[in-house]
């Protein structure tokens, strides 16, 4: 089964196929007209989704070797995301299915990530445990098996990606933040400026990263790295290593213990970590660590398949279509779609 995947949720443009649950082909184009906001502005995202989406999907057919003719399905994300950028993609997705006469799926883009890492060889196992953790969302999901999962937790403020675009842009650094973050703390010592980590009331597996961020936002105005309008002075190099190496694994501390103590009580074997943050070199380093201390198999996906992708949409589209589940033409973009709880 031959299925097209498009996602526009956010600032990437992209289209995928996806034959019987392996990867054809994977085309994303990233917009670089939000770098110098400092954060994706909307209706730039929406204006370049529609410039790019025609050739991302050509794109996609060409590198899979497949003709429109040759598609049995279509998978789109339906939500969560910017409503202007996800109708994009989904009125395409809609017309395009129309015209082919074949079945069209929304698909829910936070069940993308969490499937993410059933796109390379090695796949987890049910039950599993996922760390989703993205420039929109944190959160634990306790996966039982296909699309069955139920939630255990999810950041009440600021998700980790957000934190980590909206230090970035504090240290002027441009935007997405989390990579240049991740470059910089490699030099920087984590030990000599610490943050505090928000760990929330006990036994939840919630999140809160905006204390974090108000926190580096003090300290740099403390040490005068920015003034009082909000306009970064001049910074030494090791200085700027040292306050992203702090950040960073305040951020991670939080996200390895929470998610260490949700394994524990779901009892898996398997724990996964999905979305953009994932990329993260300390993330994964803490999280091995952790992983072989309490002999967890621990799966994360390839870069390409951490940041947002559409290969993840058109996964868990054929795994819906060959189940016969397909959406009507009616389907809405839903800005703020949860990830409804299955638990199987
Ligand atoms: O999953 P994604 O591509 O888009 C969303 O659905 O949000 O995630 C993008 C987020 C951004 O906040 C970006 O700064 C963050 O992932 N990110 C990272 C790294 N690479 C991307 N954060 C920390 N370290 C990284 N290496
Ligand atoms: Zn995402």
């Amino acid at each position: 089964m031959n299925v097209l995947g498009i996602e526009t949720s956010c600032d990437e443009t992209a289209a995928a196929v996806v034959d019987d649950g392996l990867v054809r082909s994977n085309i994303i184009s990233s917009q670089h007209v939000h770098s110098k906001y400092g954060g994706v502005v909307p209706e730039l995202a929406s204006r370049a989704h529609m410039r790019l989406i025609v050739e991302v999907v050509e794109e996609a057919l060409v590198q899979a070797g497949t003709s429109k003719q040759e598609l049995d399905g279509i998978a789109v994300t339906q939500g969560p995301g910017l409503v202007g950028a996800l109708l994009v993609g989904l009125n395409f997705g809609k017309a395009m299915a129309y015209g082919l006469k074949i079945p069209f799926i929304g698909v829910n883009h936070m069940e993308g990530h969490l499937y993410s890492n059933f796109l390379s060889e090695e796949k987890p196992s049910y039950p599993f445990l996922s760390l989703i953790v993205s420039g929109g969302h944190t959160m634990l999901v306790h996966v039982t098996s296909n699309s069955r999962h139920r939630m255990l937790g999810q950041t009440r403020d600021d998700a980790a990606g957000e934190a980590f675009d909206k230090v970035a842009k504090m240290l002027g650094l441009g935007y997405p933040g989390g990579p240049i973050i991740d470059k910089l703390a490699i030099n920087g010592d984590p030990e000599v400026i610490t943050f505090p980590r928000s760990y929330l009331e006990e036994g939840t597996f919630d999140f809160s990263f905006s204390g974090i961020k108000t926190s580096v936002l003090y300290y740099l105005k403390r040490q005068g790295i920015l003034d009082s309008e909000m306009n970064k002075t001049s910074i030494d190099g090791q200085h700027l290593a040292n306050i992203c190496a702090g950040f960073q694994l305040a951020v991670v501390d939080v996200l390895v213990a929470k998610t260490m103590a949700a394994a524990a009580k779901t009892q898996v074997k398997d724990v996964t970590l999905a979305g953009g943050v994932s990329a993260n070199s300390l993330l994964r380093n803490r999280m091995r660590e952790e992983a072989e201390k309490h002999q967890y198999r621990l799966f994360y996906p390839r870069l390409e398949y951490c940041m947002d992708n559409a290969a993840m949409i058109a996964y868990v589209g054929w795994m819906k279509l060959r189940e016969g589940m397909k959406s009507d033409f009616e389907l809405h973009a839903v800005a703020n779609l949860s990830l409804q709880s299955h638990p199987g």
